[in-house]
């Protein structure tokens, strides 16, 4: 598949098989977070890997009880060891950093038939305990992995193009 194949098939799997995730298409995943992109090259971002059955059901009751994140054969918490830079621009650097790279680990995921959730529902503090995550340490998303029991077939519900991009100017439609 090409990337942008892969971007169109992407959906969010909240239903898992019980199937493990080979080796060496977890490794695969991680090191696509490895090659991302960050501000500065500043690498804040840490995952913690989750494969413990009774941890992934604690995790569960942390993402404000989502019953599929323990179906989920593996859980990742996608953190940032950060100093809390700011980019010229304003914007504080980890989020963005630790997003970029989960969004190269579920692409990946995808191209390796494997299905993921983006979990921003849930209790940072809780989170912490659960893993032993020092409490100087962000908790920016966790992302359930797996295999799929099924995908959505119905279509992406998305903004026209014409609504989200503009044309040298804000405002001016381009399309
Ligand atoms: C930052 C972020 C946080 C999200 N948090 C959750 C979540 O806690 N639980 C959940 O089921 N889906 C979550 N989602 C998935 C979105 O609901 C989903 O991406 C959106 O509805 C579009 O559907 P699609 O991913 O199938 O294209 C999250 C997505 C993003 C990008």
């Amino acid at each position: 598949m090409g990337v942008f194949e892969v971007i169109k098939k992407r959906r969010s799997i909240r239903a898992y098989l019980e199937k493990e995730v080979e080796q060496d298409k977890l490794l695969k995943i991680l090191e696509a977070a490895q090659a991302a992109p960050s501000a500065n090259n500043c690498q804040e971002w840490r995952f913690v890997v989750v494969g413990d059955k009774e941890k992934r059901k604690q995790l569960s009751i942390a993402a404000r009880g989502q019953a599929f994140v323990a179906t989920a054969p593996i859980v990742i918490a996608c953190c940032a060891q950060t100093d809390e830079r700011k980019m010229t621009c304003g914007q504080v650097c980890y989020p963005i950093d630790v997003t970029i790279a989960i969004d190269h680990m579920i692409l990946t995921a995808t191209e390796l038939g494997l299905g993921t959730c983006w979990i921003g529902a849930f209790y940072p503090e809780q989170v912490k305990e659960i893993l032993d995550i020092p409490p100087h340490i962000k908790v920016v998303e966790l992302l359930t992995l797996g295999y799929a029991q099924s995908v959505a077939s119905n279509p992406k519900q998305r903004l026209p193009l014409n609504e989200i991009i503009f044309r040298d100017k804000w405002g001016k439609t381009c399309l």
